[in-house]
């Protein structure tokens, strides 16, 4: 058994292999062999030190893994050796075997594979909370999603367009453009050579959008809010250009303006919501409105190149480790 650890924040050369021995199980945990575990940019987040780390030293990154259920501690009443699973839960996923909290671990159904399971639980998740919970969607809405080619972006482009909604989104390139395009997007811009703000401006007939999924952060926030309509709502999601300083009040006041700031894991905490809302996910990916046709496999020992290609922009899609 071995994990790939964070010796401390920095660059991906703090990130090593280490063995460890399979840890006593408590009454309620299951260990599990991952076969596949999702790489997000929270785990890039968390190697930086930008989250704060739970111990000062080897943390195991990796939030998101699928994987066959092995060993169960003696209270466990929902698994048994063999089952199916996959989990959402900050760090410690970056390894062949996990132990976790029964609670924190949802069946996958036969016809999921660990790949799509491993690149779908904790962004399909996030993207069931953003789209239903955080902001009801509605068909009559208009919508401004950002890095719509990413991870979350593909999965929110096929969620939202099957609700109905007019669907604006941005992404880096133009090839980023044409995948998003192909995931549910009606409109894409290129916010690498346009001005997005100008771009939904035109597009809404100077309207506006009624929500703005942003988890870029720095770069795009001030326009973000721009883009709203009155009594429009921005939901901030992540960072991934870094953390948005300049926010006033007053920035609200312009159009009776709604803010907000959820993640996924104050979700992920009330078990009946975990199981309405994967099963949710589970039902949209097995009646294909959710498909998963960029998914970029690497091996679990290979993840620092994995780290190297999403800060550099390089990726569409979901990424996954393989053991
Ligand atoms: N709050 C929550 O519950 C929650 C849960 C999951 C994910 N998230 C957030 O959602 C976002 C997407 O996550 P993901 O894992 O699916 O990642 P991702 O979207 O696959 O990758 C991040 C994307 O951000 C864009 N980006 C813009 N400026 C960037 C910069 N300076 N450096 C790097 N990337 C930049 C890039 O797309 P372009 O090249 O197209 O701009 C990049 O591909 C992240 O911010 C993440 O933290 C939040």
């Amino acid at each position: 058994m071995h994990s790939i650890v964070a010796k401390k924040p920095g660059g991906v050369n703090v990130l090593q292999k280490i063995d460890f021995e399979l840890p006593d199980l408590k009454p309620n945990d299951v260990l599990i062999k991952n076969h596949s575990i999702g790489v997000n940019f929270i785990d890039i987040y968390f190697r930086e030190g930008l989250y704060p780390w739970p111990h000062e030293q080897n943390l195991v990154l990796g939030s998101e893994g699928a994987g066959e259920i092995e060993a169960v501690g003696e209270n466990v009443e929902n698994f048994k050796v063999g089952d199916r699973v996959a989990y959402a839960q900050a760090n410690n996923a970056y390894s062949t075997h996990r132990v976790i909290d029964e609670n924190l671990v949802v069946s996958i159904p036969d016809s999921i594979s660990y790949e799509i399971a491993a690149s779908a639980i904790l962004k399909g998740l996030t993207v069931k909370y953003l789209v239903l919970d955080s902001f009801k969607l509605e068909s009559h809405h208009k919508v401004l999603f950002h890095a719509a080619a990413g991870g979350v972006g593909l999965i929110a482009g096929q969620w939202i367009n099957s609700i109905g909604c007019h669907l604006i989104g941005t992404a880096g390139s133009d090839h980023k453009c044409s995948i998003a395009t192909s995931n549910g997007y009606a409109k894409m811009i290129n916010y690498t050579n346009q001005k997005f703000l100008s771009e939904v401006q035109a597009t809404t007939n100077n309207e506006g959008v009624d929500v703005v999924y942003d988890s870029v952060g720095q770069d795009t926030m001030s326009d973000s809010f721009k883009c709203l309509k009155k009594h429009g709502t921005v939901v901030s999601f992540g960072q991934s250009s870094g953390i948005y300083k300049s926010l006033q009040m007053s920035d609200l006041m312009t159009g009776s303006l709604h803010l907000t700031r959820p993640t996924l894991f104050h979700f992920y905490a009330d078990h009946k919501w975990l199981l309405q809302s994967s099963s949710m996910l589970f039902e949209m990916i097995d009646t294909k409105k959710i498909e998963f046709k960029n998914i970029t496999e690497y091996k679990l020992e290979e993840v620092a190149q994995a780290h190297i290609d999403i800060e550099s922009r390089k990726t569409t899609g979901s990424v996954i480790l393989k053991t």
